[in-house]
């Protein structure tokens, strides 16, 4: 049969990507121009600049990805967005851009949820199988997904309050780290011992919600209480405390999530899937439950439009199409 090849586009938030993806599996192109040097200086993302960025980049990235998949347009079969969720005014560039192509082109054009991206970056490393549970977990996310089938979502848990990339960077703007923090936080764990005792939130029995917001408070005020009770803490022992807590919880919800909903397959997702720590313990809990883990490479973990073509190809195959009056939607639900 035919192959299927889809231009994806992602603008959600401060990456401008554009990819083709073959059959939903082999990546052709996946350019990724990244905007976090405009940001920092702010601390985080400014929605604003972020749509300035994309309105500049996304005609040019989507030429360069056209031109390392060497492919022409009369190969591509849909042009797959992400419509949401994200920042309003840098989805709105995104989706605009592909309905443009999607006329000129006239090609079909597919809506793709950005969370069911961040899962199907896994599809791209190994083969998806059901029924499966994805723990997904961002600067806009913390959530447990049971998915039985291609393209299905379930969404079993989620956070109450910040997401886990969101309390690693208030914790590392906390230790003065610069922005985004998760990745100094992480490297900064490893070099330390997780001495300090801190809170985790398990929630009433049986909940595969997640709540961070103590956490990070208890970090704050470990710090403000140092001085007064002659305490003194070093950032390598604050990170690897914050992660020891994060780690404990994240793990251990997803192995009894993973046991009761009977599944043999865990994926793992999202910006803070990069985090060493998580990927060490989730393989060696994984591997005592005898359950087969994927974990994206690096650039798949985070925001990239070859998850989006990989996830837009499914409803492609499933003639999920949007028309013209797709757009970008802030809240968008899985
Ligand atoms: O998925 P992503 O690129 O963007 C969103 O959709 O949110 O995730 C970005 C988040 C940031 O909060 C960043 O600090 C966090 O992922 N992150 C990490 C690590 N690398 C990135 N958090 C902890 N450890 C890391 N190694
Ligand atoms: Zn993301």
């Amino acid at each position: 049969s035919k192959n299927t090849i889809i231009l994806g586009i992602e603008t959600s938030c401060d990456e401008t990507s554009v990819a083709v993806v073959k059959n939903g599996r082999e990546v052709l192109s996946n350019i990724i121009s990244s905007q976090i040097e405009s940001h920092k200086r702010f601390g985080g993302v400014v929605p604003e600049i972020a749509s300035r960025h994309h309105v500049e980049q996304i005609t040019y990235i989507v030429e360069e990805a056209m031109a390392k998949a060497d492919i022409q347009v009369e190969d591509v079969d849909g042009i797959a967005v992400t419509e949401g969720p994200g920042l309003v005014g840098a989805l709105l560039v995104g989706v605009n851009a592909s309905k443009a192509l999607a006329f000129a082109w006239d090609k079909p054009l597919i809506g793709v949820h950005h969370i069911a991206g961040h899962i199907y970056a896994n599809h791209i490393v190994e083969e998806l199988d059901f029924p499966l549970l994805s723990l997904v977990v961002s600067g806009g996310h913390t959530e447990l997904i049971y998915m039985k089938e291609h393209a299905s979502y379930e969404v079993i848990g989620e956070t109450r309050d910040d997401a886990v990339g969101e309390a690693y960077d208030k914790v590392a703007r906390t230790l003065g780290l610069p922005y985004p923090g998760g990745p100094h936080i992480d490297r900064l764990a490893h070099e330390g011992k997780p001495v300090i005792d801190l809170p985790r939130a398990w929630l009433e029995e049986g909940s595969y919600d997640f709540s961070f917001s103590g956490l990070k408070s208890a970090v704050i005020n470990t710090l403000h209480n140092a001085k007064q009770r002659g305490e003194e803490w070093s950032k390598e022992e604050i990170a690897a405390s914050f992660q020891a807590s994060v780690v404990d919880v994240l793990v251990t919800k997803a192995m009894r999530a993973a046991e009761d909903k009977k599944v043999d397959r865990l994926v793992l997702a999202g910006g803070v899937a990069a985090n060493k720590g998580l990927r060490a313990e989730l393989t060696e809990a994984c591997g005592k439950a005898g359950l087969k883990l994927t974990v994206p490479p690096l650039e798949l973990c985070t925001d990239n439009a070859a998850m989006i073509a990989s996830a837009g190809t499914f409803l492609y195959w499933n003639g999920n199409f949007a028309d013209d009056r797709l757009n970008g939607q802030a809240g968008l639900l899985l």
